[in-house]
Parts: structure tokens; C-alpha cells; sequence
């Protein structure tokens, strides 16, 4: 089995939704793929999306982004609301929302938020960061409060010693895997992620950590875990993303792994 990983499906863009749309149906169909969050902010979309990509892999695990939690001009519910109900459309669709042990693998989706712990956030980002309008909490939600909300809700988690550990989060996990002194990164950096992912990462004992959010492809290490960034994001951005599966992991039939290949 070969694992592929990709976030940041922003499918609300036409071009985006005929990607997964003309994903071969037939290539994929003993893999399992990583999604880790953004597909779009309509439930119904969303479900489409994940249908789509459930009859394409074997197995898909998925947790939301920050647009699927938007609820602005869609209803009178609230994020949390809104989060469960993803997650009921997931499980419907045949979507792993929590830990799947694989032969070799274990995948582990960590749930998070940004809590401002990169940077504390201007008034110019207060004014134009669309999640600060789209997004409604319960009273008392800011986003420290949303970031623990989240993390506490990941079930505790006991790294099998046969596995190896491959986790994901929506958000960036540590502030360094961003470029510094760039005005726009500097503008973002606030949202952009928490310090606390990466406690939790490395609490669950991960080689490997899959992240989104920031559209910019790339693969780091730190501190023995590596980190891949596999964004699609928004057609203009095909300077920053590959727009491919990326294969991250993969299971021989001797039971040997290996990791990093990419594939079309
Ligand atoms: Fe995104
Ligand atoms: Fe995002």
C-alpha cells in the first residue's frame, strides 16, 4: 500500500473540483491518501468531495481546515456545530476522522487551531483575515481557547512499536518550518499556526508530520521528524505548489517502507 498525502483542495475554484474529479479511478484504489483539510466551506461540497476521493483510495483520512469551519452566510449554527457536522459526513462518506492503524502505519489526524503563539496578530491582519469574520465560537472562544478546545478533543493515542507514526494537522505545527522576513509571511504568521501541534506531534512519537494551511510546498526536517507540506492551493499558485498526489509513504511486499516518492 502507498500513502499519498494533499491538502488545500479549495474546490470552490472549477479548476480545482475537475483535479479531484479526473483522479484516476483505478491507480489509487489499494492506497490510502491524507487529506488534510480545506477542501471548501460548503457541507455539500464537502461531502461531494470526500465521496469522490473515498471511491478513488482504500482508505482516506481527512480532518477539516479552517474554511470547512466557516458559517458566516450559511446558517445560524457555529463552528463547533459546524465541525461535527463534517465529521458526521465524513464517516457517512466511509472517511476516517480518527486513527487508522495500517499494516506498517499508523495515521493520526491532530486536530488544532492557530493560538497566535507564532506571533501576536496586527490590526491590518485583524481587519482582512477572513476566519475572524467567517468563523463563529461559542462566548469566550478566542484563539488560544479554540486551539486547546481542539488538541484536547484528539483521543489519547499509544504509538504501537510495529508502526510507524505518520500524524497530520490542517495547521503548521512550528513557526520555524516558515521563511522569515517576508512582509506577507510576517502579516500571517499569527494564523498560520501553534507551537502546541508540535508538542502534541512529538508526544504521539511521529517520523513523519503532513501539514497545510500555508500553500507553499516544501520538506524539512527537525528534530528527527520530517515534515511535508503537499498544499494544491489556489490555481494562481502554481509557482509555490506541484498540484500532484505526493506519495509520502510506501509498503513493499517484504514488508520493507519506503518513504518520499512523488507520483502524477
Ligand atoms: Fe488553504
Ligand atoms: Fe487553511
Amino acid at each position: 500500500m502507498r500513502i499519498f498525502a494533499i491538502s488545500d483542495l479549495h474546490v470552490d475554484h472549477p479548476e480545482n473540483a475537475r483535479w479531484v474529479s479526473q483522479l484516476s479511478a483505478w491507480d489509487y484504489r489499494q492506497d490510502a491518501l491524507i487529506c488534510a483539510g480545506d477542501i471548501t466551506h460548503t457541507l455539500a461540497q464537502i461531502e461531494k468531495t470526500l465521496v469522490t476521493l473515498q471511491k478513488r483510495f482504500q482508505v482516506v483520512a481527512y480532518l477539516p481546515g479552517n474554511h470547512e469551519l466557516w458559517v458566516r452566510y450559511q446558517s445560524t449554527q457555529d463552528s463547533l456545530e459546524k465541525f461535527r457536522d463534517i465529521q458526521n459526513v465524513a464517516s457517512g462518506s466511509g472517511v476516517q476522522t480518527g486513527v487508522v492503524h495500517l499494516d506498517a502505519v499508523s495515521l493520526v489526524p491532530v486536530l488544532a487551531w492557530y493560538d497566535h503563539s507564532f506571533a501576536e496578530p496586527s490590526e491590518e491582519l485583524r481587519e482582512k483575515w477572513a476566519d475572524y469574520q467567517m468563523c463563529l465560537w461559542p462566548e469566550n472562544f478566542d484563539q488560544p481557547r479554540i486551539t486547546r478546545h481542539f488538541l484536547s478533543a484528539n483521543p489519547p493515542f499509544t504509538p504501537d512499536p510495529g508502526r510507524t507514526v505518520i500524524s497530520f494537522s490542517h495547521f503548521v505545527p512550528r513557526s520555524d518550518l516558515l521563511p522569515s522576513g517576508r512582509k506577507t509571511i510576517e502579516l500571517l504568521r499569527p494564523v498560520l499556526g501553534a507551537e502546541a501541534i508540535d508538542d502534541h506531534v512529538r508526544k504521539l512519537g511521529s517520523s513523519m508530520h503532513i501539514y497545510g494551511h500555508y500553500h507553499v510546498n516544501q520538506r524539512t526536517e527537525r528534530g528527527g521528524i520530517t515534515y511535508i507540506n503537499n498544499a494544491f492551493g489556489y490555481p494562481r499558485e502554481t509557482h509555490i505548489t506541484a498540484k500532484k498526489l505526493l506519495c509520502v509513504f510506501e509498503e513493499t511486499q517484504h514488508g520493507d517502507t519506503q518513504a518520499q516518492r512523488n507520483i502524477e
